[in-house]
């Protein structure tokens, strides 16, 4: 990772953390349980790579970082509410999630069912009501219309429909990336579109630049998530490694080998750096998240 994102990311993830800490609801308000749970979940781990896709893409708009810090914190909400829905034993039935215990585990099931559910709620009443977000309402609409798209039937809920009906079968290669683009590709677009729509008066070419970027990260993102879970480690991840393989999970290097998946990500990193040909600069920080997330080892 170059030194300039690392102090960045470092910088973004303390950021995050505070700004989590001060819309979640405090954990001894009523029903306890649900907000420690939430809190639990939310706080103290991640990358949070959706919160720095918005602020870099800010940054390079121009746009104060205080007014992302709404933005930032919607798209990890519904990511944090997803891993946890991801988790249970009805889906990947996960233990391990950011190094410590999955959701279901620390509380229980139904807990995290609603604990989900809360955060899913959280994060629209966070993109409709924060005062952090300086925008008209019109574009305001517009980001909250981008969330739940990509949250969605036709985002992140329905890819994960996807995953769970395809359990077992053997995908074509644009069933497994049609798969992989709504499951995760569809949340890390709407981390890159929310910022270019708090810039009112983008020029619209910019915004499809930026939208290019942002699927073809999305996708190489959850191949270089599937090329993990084959060759990291347990400890590594903080979530257990060989889940895919052992839950019958259509995957890049299960479809394609090691090999070939690898080059996939090669490629669609190469796709991302070509969707910003037209920056300079400016654009560097976002050139090597691109690279990070090929080359990340959790
Ligand atoms: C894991 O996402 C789930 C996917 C969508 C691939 P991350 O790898 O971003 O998980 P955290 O937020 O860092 O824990
Ligand atoms: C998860 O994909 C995508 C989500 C919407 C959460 P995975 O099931 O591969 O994510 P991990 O490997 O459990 O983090
Ligand atoms: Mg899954
Ligand atoms: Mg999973
Ligand atoms: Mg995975």
């Amino acid at each position: 990772m170059s030194n300039a994102l690392k102090e960045y990311l470092i910088s973004i993830q303390d950021r995050v953390e505070n700004a989590l800490d001060l819309r979640l609801p405090d954990a001894n308000i009523l029903p306890m349980k649900l907000h420690q749970a939430m809190r639990y979940s939310a706080l103290d781990g991640g990358k949070r790579m959706r919160p720095m896709l918005t602020y870099c893409t800010g940054k390079l708009l121009g746009i104060p970082i205080e007014n992302l810090d709404g933005l930032a914190c919607a798209v990890e909400l519904i990511h944090v509410y997803s891993l946890i829905h991801d988790d249970l034993p009805a889906m990947d039935d996960d233990d391990l999630r950011r190094g410590k215990a999955t959701c279901h585990i620390a509380f229980d099931e139904a807990t995290a069912i609603l604990t989900g559910d809360a955060l899913q709620a959280l994060a629209f009443e966070v993109l409709a009501n924060d005062p952090s977000i300086d925008i008209d309402t019109n574009h305001r609409l517009k980001m909250i219309t981008t969330l739940a798209k990509a949250s969605g039937s036709q985002g992140m809920v329905g890819g994960q429909a996807i995953d769970l009906e395809s359990v077992g079968k053997q995908l074509t290669l644009p069933e497994l990336e049609n798969m992989h683009i709504h499951k995760t590709g569809a949340l890390i677009r709407a981390s890159v579109n929310l910022a270019a729509l708090a810039k009112p008066d983008l020029d619209l070419v910019i915004a499809k630049k930026l939208d290019h970027y942002a699927k073809c990260i999305g996708l190489s993102f959850q191949v270089k998530d599937d090329i993990l879970d084959e060759e990291s480690d347990t400890t590594t991840l903080g979530k257990t490694q060989g889940k895919d393989k052992d839950n019958d999970k259509p995957t890049y290097p299960a479809l394609l080998g090691l090999a070939e998946a690898k080059e996939k990500a090669q490629h669609l990193h190469e796709q991302a750096i070509e969707s910003l040909i037209d920056f300079g600069a400016e654009a560097d920080l976002l050139r090597d998240l691109s690279l990070y997330i090929i080359q990340r080892d959790h």
